[in-house]
């Protein structure tokens, strides 16, 4: 490594340590707090992360009990958070952990051995190894992407970032800044200075040896964008009146790539439903989930009578299973036009 990127890695610390954003998991290097956090901000921004890390802490204040918590609390306590598959190895890995414990072995204290437990990438490691425990491991996630691509004005888009990987390691390697500083002033610099658009090159630490300043969009070299997937989805919404309140018909999504876990209402047409009862209400929505774009019918009958499938159940409105986010939306919509 030059003198010039050493002199940067100095810079960057300096420049991390003034203005790293004071987060929540940010106070100390407890590896738990840290593993939980860094499987929150996969995909997610921080503003999204911070009242979901310190709900989960309250409720799990450590390894054993989120070990020891159904998996069902998770995934409700997860809900809105996106990409349930984390919530459900978020589980698993705290019961590797927990297991570790419980045979003396403490946390890994390598990037190897944090490899071995369920949920835990290259990112992931890298992470809880440089910040938790102060090894000089690298990691990449888009910001250091996109900070490292700048900064030596590399083009390749190899979709592993080998190239990347390898200058992450060479900057954390730089022995005089601690390297959870290293890696989390990269991250910081390419969230708050280093932007994917109007980056503030005029104050960044690291521009005068950036060399893709002239040119930032360039950037890292985009990837062509995965093609769109349009999908339509029905669903029926089945409620009915009781003493205690309004109650919706519920089923637990037992297959298929997303939510699964979560409750979500049946498909149109898996139920049988007889004349008598009322469509109440009709309406769509869209979202998306990764490169799908859905748009989902709902039709809300009001039953009086159902035969309901195994595995189905009543659910009261204030008292709801995990629900993905646009489940969750569909019920607060439905109570407002029932007033
Ligand atoms: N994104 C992923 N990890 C992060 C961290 N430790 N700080 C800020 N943003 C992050």
């Amino acid at each position: 490594m030059g003198r010039m990127s050493v002199n940067s890695v100095r810079k960057l610390g300096a420049w991390y340590r003034k203005n790293a954003r004071d987060l929540p998991w940010r106070k100390g290097s407890d590896p738990y707090r840290v593993w939980l956090s860094e499987i929150m901000l996969q995909q997610t921004q921080v503003k999204t992360v911070i009242p979901y890390f310190e709900t989960f802490l309250e409720r799990f204040p450590g390894v054993q009990d989120l070990a020891d918590a159904p998996l069902d609390e998770v995934l409700r306590l997860w809900a809105g958070l996106g990409y349930y598959s984390r919530a459900r190895n978020l589980h698993a890995g705290a019961r590797a952990l927990a297991e570790r414990l419980r045979q003396g072995e403490g946390f890994p204290r390598n990037r190897e051995d944090w490899l071995q437990i369920p949920g835990v990438g290259p990112y992931t490691a890298g992470a809880v190894c440089s910040i938790a425990l102060g090894l000089r491991e690298p990691i990449v996630d888009g910001n250091v992407v996109r900070v490292l691509s700048r900064y030596y004005a590399i083009e390749d888009a190899d979709p592993r970032y080998q190239r990347i990987w390898d200058s992450a390691r060479k900057w954390v390697e730089v022995e005089e800044v601690e390297p959870t500083v290293i890696n989390q002033g990269l991250m910081e610099l390419g969230a708050l200075i280093c932007t994917p658009r109007n980056p503030r090159c005029e104050v960044c630490p690291l521009s005068k040896s950036c060399r893709g300043k002239a040119n930032p969009s360039m950037y890292p070299v985009k990837k062509k964008k995965p093609e769109l997937l349009r999908i339509e989805e029905e669903v029926w919404i089945l409620f009915r009146m009781t003493k205690s309140g309004p109650e919706v018909v519920l089923r637990q999504n037992s297959s298929g790539p997303w939510r699964r876990g979560l409750w979500d209402f049946p498909r149109s047409g898996t139920l049988s439903l007889g004349s008598e009862n009322l469509l109440e209400a009709e309406w769509s929505s869209r979202y998306a989930v990764t490169r799908h774009r859905i748009t989902r019918l709902h039709r809300a009958f009001r039953v009086s009578r159902v035969r309901l499938k195994e595995g189905d159940g009543w659910f009261h409105l204030e008292d709801l299973p995990a629900l993905s986010a646009p489940t969750r939306k569909a019920l607060i919509a439905l109570k407002e036009r029932m007033g």
